[in-house]
């Protein structure tokens, strides 16, 4: 009806927000993090150095860095109470399951005695979650196959102390492949942030509110939950192994392309990429580095996906509706080559989109903000009497 839908500044400031964090355009496949293009510093930064540059919005010098990376180092572990929160958890509770919980009850031990008006204080935030979300992560895994949890060792990289906490065992000395943790590193950057999508919409609605940041990264881990979202990587692994074999990539194409039949391309497609996700690129690069360090050039599993988006990328169906391959859908075939469960995949994700989200809130917070309120179309009954008895 005429005027119902009435204009609402809380809905823009969150639905349409203004930010000067990453830009994409869609069109032409372009992902610039305040205004590096993703490919250049996939190829030149590593992971703490694009967590620097998306909070502080410049590349750090040496010196910022050094100081970033220590500080981080300084909150690698987490308070002694936060580990018996995982008893609580059956062994084979998937570990998004048990990232929402502990992220969320971080709130429980920090968010009290912060000033979310404070620069400094929601500074600390983002150093606690950046550092501590790899070795909740690991705890998750480490929980799920009965083995002891693995202390971070400030001695090592980013990925590389990821690694050690996934693989390491108390009894052995544990290596890191170089390879391997550099390819970690860069799934990380590829993942940290992008835009205005479902999680971090999720997570500038949560923090328009005024909850704690702790809080609100719990919201952005259980919206990027979702098969459509963050999900998709490990939905892609099962689309593989569902498929099986190269000889039935065509059949699973056509069926992926009729309606009535639930199977869809996991990996394809985006709700802003009508090109080549940049960061899909860099992801299949990257697969090949992974593969052919391991020996495994000849995975099935990437096979399969070769042959799909071969298919797909010719296919009608997929290029009158502008469907390409995403940041998904390689990412699944280098976590499992490295030897990451699939129920970890999205966990990896969550881990890597922390440092989004929190920028994200960080510059709503650090301005004058008011609480979102989507409005709606209502589409129901109009005004109607109960009924006499
Ligand atoms: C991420 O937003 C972000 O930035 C997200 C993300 C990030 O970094 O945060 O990039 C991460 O979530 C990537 C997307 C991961 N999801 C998947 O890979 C799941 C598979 N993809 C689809 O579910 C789908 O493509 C979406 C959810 C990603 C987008 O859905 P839309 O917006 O409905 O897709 P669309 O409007 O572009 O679809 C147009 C047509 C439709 O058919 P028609 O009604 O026009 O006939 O294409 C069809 C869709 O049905 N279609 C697909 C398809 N994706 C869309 N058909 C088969 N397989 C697919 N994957």
């Amino acid at each position: 009806q005429e005027g119902w839908f009435t204009y609402d500044p809380g809905f823009v400031s969150t639905a349409a927000c203004e930010s000067k964090i990453t830009f994409i355009d869609g069109a032409n496949g372009v992902l610039l993090h305040r205004g590096y293009p993703i490919e250049q510093l996939a190829e030149n930064a590593d992971y703490l150095e694009v967590c620097y540059l998306l909070l502080h919005g410049e590349l750090p010098s040496a010196k910022e860095n050094e100081r970033f990376r220590n500080t981080v180092n300084n909150h690698t572990m987490i308070h002694d109470q936060m580990g018996r929160f995982f008893n609580g958890f059956r062994r084979d509770a998937h570990p998004m399951a048990i990232m929402v919980g502990v992220v969320g009850a971080l709130s429980a031990f920090y968010h009290d005695t912060m000033d979310l008006t404070d620069e400094r204080e929601r500074e600390i935030a983002a150093f606690r979650l950046i550092a501590k979300m790899p070795t909740i992560a690991a705890m998750c895994y480490k929980y799920s196959i009965g083995q002891p949890f693995m202390y971070p060792r400030n001695d090592l990289g980013y990925a590389e102390n990821f690694l050690y906490m996934m693989f390491g065992v108390p009894c052995e000395e544990y290596k890191v492949n170089p390879i391997i943790a550099k390819a970690m590193d860069r799934i990380f950057i590829l993942h940290a942030d992008h835009e205005q999508n479902a999680s971090t919409s999720t997570v500038r609605l949560a923090g328009s509110t005024g909850a704690n940041p702790f809080a609100v990264i719990a919201s952005g881990i259980a919206a990027l939950w979702g098969p459509a979202h963050g999900g998709a990587n490990e939905a892609v692994l099962n689309m593989l192994n569902e498929i099986g074999d190269e000889s039935r990539v065509e059949e699973c194409v056509e069926r992926a392309k009729d309606k009535d039949d639930p199977f869809r391309l996991m990996g394809f497609g985006h709700r802003v990429y009508k090109n080549f996700d940049p960061r899909a690129r860099v992801m299949r690069d990257t697969a090949h580095e992974v593969l052919k360090e391991l020996g495994m050039e000849n995975d099935p599993l990437l096979r399969i996906a070769q042959r799909l988006e071969q298919i797909a990328l010719e296919d009608e169906y997929f290029i009158e509706r502008k469907l390409y391959p995403n940041v998904d859908f390689y990412s699944g075939i280098i976590l499992k080559a490295i030897g990451i469960p699939t129920s970890m995949f999205t966990v990896i994700f969550a881990m890597s989109r922390t440092i989004g989200w929190f920028a994200h809130w960080n510059e709503m917070v650090s301005g004058s903000y008011r609480i979102g309120r989507p409005r709606q179309l209502y589409t129901g009954y109009s005004k109607r009497d109960y009924p006499n008895k």
